[in-house]
């Protein structure tokens, strides 16, 4: 069984990554010491029909009494409202300040479920358990959580870090082929940023399959959890680096109703904006962004913006972002694969162009 250990003194924590873990859940809640409370399960209504049952079933045989709380599928779930519905029925089932919360699903769950941890009877311990490739690879480990606003994404929310994360790869093979597909943007993100090497074994794997090895999953892992050890709250231009496509492609998922376009497919154009914006800026080569464009598509991940979808609207929300730091504009670019850095050079004239780009097929 792989394990990647987050140091983070006394907040630290195991992400354990093994197939069939799923099952054996209760068992390594309890080793963890969070065994014997109540135990709120919080999941979407697809992945709770696939796999709740086996996560209650080993739960209630390690001694744990778990209530499950089910939300509807989906970006629209991430909201205050839906969070405050969470905390009541978690107090209707007779939880308290020694309950904790079990997320089951992908980083909508995974969000959401950690700021309902983080908040209910001023914060209690949270498991996440990850099913999509976006949760596994990326949001279920470095304790952001939050919730969406109209005004755009993220906007509220707090850092509460798992005590524990479980990642059983089997769970990805309930996962339609859209859903797969757009969570290998996040692992290509990291390549991009951190591990050069890992583009090719990205790039030998079946995206039409489910299949993905335990070994790349902890190896993306390993790459958040050593950015977040380096700068967990954000704080010193190294977790920033994770923003890496996030500025544009959260404009972008903001600009639209949540939950039409999926997360993964909106970061896919925002790299393939700060690609661009690489290009203008540090002298990207451009047979390094046209490699990272080809695995995008090779996931088939949109690379065009629809046409109605208007920059101005764009500029909007991302102004809202949270990476924009007293007016100025924060923006990731890329160096070289692997090599990526803070920069503070680009321009709101350069934001519209990169939006402008995307409406262009590429070459
Ligand atoms: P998601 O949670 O909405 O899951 C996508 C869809 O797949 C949903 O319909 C869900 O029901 C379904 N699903 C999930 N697991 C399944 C399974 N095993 N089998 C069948 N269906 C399954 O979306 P996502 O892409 O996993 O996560 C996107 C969210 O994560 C966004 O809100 C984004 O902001 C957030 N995020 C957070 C961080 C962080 O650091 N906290 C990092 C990246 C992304
Ligand atoms: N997904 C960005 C971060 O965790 O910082």
């Amino acid at each position: 069984m792989s394990c990647v250990h987050v140091n983070l003194a006394e907040r630290s924590y195991d992400v354990w990554v093994e197939p069939g873990l799923l099952g054996r859940a209760g068992a390594l809640i309890d080793q963890a010491g969070l065994g014997g409370r109540r135990t709120a399960v919080i999941s979407d209504e697809r992945v709770a029909g696939f796999h709740s049952e086996a996560l209650l079933g080993s739960l209630v045989a390690a001694g744990c009494r778990p209530s499950l709380h089910v939300i509807a599928a989906g970006e629209v779930s991430k909201t205050m409202a839906q969070a405050e519905i969470l905390c009541r029925d978690m107090i209707c089932a007779g939880h308290d300040r020694h309950s904790l919360v079990v997320a089951l699903g992908g980083g909508v769950v995974g969000d959401l479920a950690g700021f309902v941890a983080a908040i209910f009877c001023r914060g209690i311990p949270l498991v996440q358990i990850p099913t999509t490739i976006v949760a596994q690879v990326d949001s279920s480990v470095g304790g952001k959580t939050g919730v969406n606003v109209a005004e755009g994404k993220n906007l509220l929310g707090c850092f509460h870090q798992p005590h524990l994360v479980l990642v059983d790869p089997q769970t990805l093979r309930t996962l339609p082929q859209r859903e797969f597909c757009e969570g290998f943007a996040e692992a290509i993100k990291h390549a991009a940023i951190r591990d050069a090497a890992m583009l090719a074994e990205l790039a030998a794997l079946d995206p039409d399959g489910r299949e993905v090895p335990a070994e790349l999953i902890a190896r993306n892992i390993a790459i958040k959890a050593r950015i977040v050890e380096a700068d967990e709250h954000e704080t010193r231009d190294i977790r920033a680096l994770l923003n890496f496509g996030h500025t544009i492609g959260h404009g972008i998922e903001a600009a639209i109703p949540y939950g039409q376009m999926l997360h993964g497919e909106a970061i896919a154009l925002g790299l393939r904006a700060a690609l661009f914006l690489s290009q203008r800026h540090c002298q990207l080569a451009p047979a390094a962004s046209r490699t990272l464009l080809d695995l995008l598509q090779k996931y088939h991940l949109p690379l065009v913006l629809d046409a109605a979808i208007a920059t101005p609207t764009i500029i909007e929300k991302l102004a809202r972002d949270k990476k924009f730091a007293a007016g100025n504009i924060r923006f990731v670019l890329l160096d070289a694969p692997g090599h990526a850095h803070v920069s503070e050079v680009v321009t709101l004239a350069d934001l519209r162009d990169a939006i402008e780009h995307l409406r262009e097929v590429p070459e």
